[in-house]
């Protein structure tokens, strides 16, 4: 990108094929994406503005930011953004970023839980994106959200008070079930999770976005990917009330696997698997 005046169009084709030139695989999106999140427009306004002018100042600062894109940084630790259920978060490195297949556990809630008060535990919290669009969907709602990482509980407090969720939503740091093992007595009406799933040799098959770029915390459990998974459904009971139901995610091939470990724990009376918009069996919903 050579110093001289650019225009939105101009700066918009050279980055497509910059991006191209390093395989990255949605390269006009991306490039409008960056473009229209430095200028502060919408991909229509950009639209609308093609003969607009980009100073130098901007420039600059575009240069490095593709610059990382075409080395694979994603999208939104670039942007610091996130849509998920309709709301906006904020996210970097100290985060898995969200992905829409994740809002089947919100929805699935939602669906099944829409006025009644109901007290949830959120394990593995990351962002904090899922303990805070059930808060913002329902102000009666208690929730308690864990993660083991200290920095990924940063992140989902600025969620959380951006939300204006404060009062709803307890952060607690610690392993699994550990954080809330002093509120012993307390019972919950549901158990979410969407707990690191890949397994440990899926390493080298992830896309370097994900590979490189994403906290390995929040991605890879052990050699077959069900550690996390083998706990919740194990201990869940333990915090649950008599009628309460976990629910989780889970990856594209551990249907069976999962099947076999929720029928061996008779304290479950029913389960079922919910799809994901590719038709993939992607969500776990639980009932004692
Ligand atoms: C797949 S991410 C999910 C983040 C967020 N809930 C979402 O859906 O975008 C899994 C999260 O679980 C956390 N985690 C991993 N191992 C854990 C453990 N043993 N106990 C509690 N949290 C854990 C990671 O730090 C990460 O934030």
């Amino acid at each position: 990108m050579a110093t001289q005046r650019w225009h939105v169009l101009e700066l918009l084709e050279w980055t497509t094929s910059y991006f191209e030139k390093h395989n990255i695989p949605n390269p006009r999106l991306d490039a409008e994406v960056l473009l229209g999140h430095l200028l502060e427009k919408s991909r229509l306004q950009l639209y609308l503005h093609f003969d607009m002018p980009v100073f130098q100042k901007n420039l600059e600062v575009f240069r490095e930011m593709i610059k990382k894109r075409a080395a694979r940084t994603p999208i939104s630790y670039l942007t610091n953004r996130k849509e998920f259920m309709s709301l906006d978060f904020y996210v970097d490195e100290r985060v898995l970023i969200p992905r829409p297949e994740t809002e089947f556990i919100v929805e699935t809630i939602l669906k099944m839980k829409s006025d009644s008060s109901q007290s949830i535990l959120e394990i593995g919290t990351g962002s904090g994106v899922i303990a805070t669009a059930l808060a913002v969907n329902n102000p009666e709602w208690e929730i308690i959200a864990t993660d083991i990482c200290k920095d990924a509980l940063a992140v989902a407090k600025l969620n959380r008070e951006a939300h204006d969720c404060d009062e709803r939503i307890t952060l607690l740091q610690g392993d699994l079930f550990d954080p809330i093992k002093p509120l012993e007595s307390t019972r919950y009406n549901w158990v979410v999770s969407n707990p690191p799933y890949i397994m440990s040799n899926a390493h080298g098959s992830l896309s370097p976005d994900v590979r490189d770029y994403e906290p390995h915390i929040a991605l890879f459990a052990g050699k077959d990917g069900l550690s996390i998974i083998r706990t919740l459904i194990a201990e869940a009971p333990d915090y649950l009330q008599p009628d309460g139901k976990l629910i989780f995610e889970i990856g594209d091939t551990q249907k069976e696997s999962v099947n076999a470990l929720l029928e061996n724990q008779s304290e479950y009376k029913k389960f079922r698997f919910i799809k994901d918009y590719s038709g993939k069996d992607r969500v776990v919903l639980a009932s004692l």
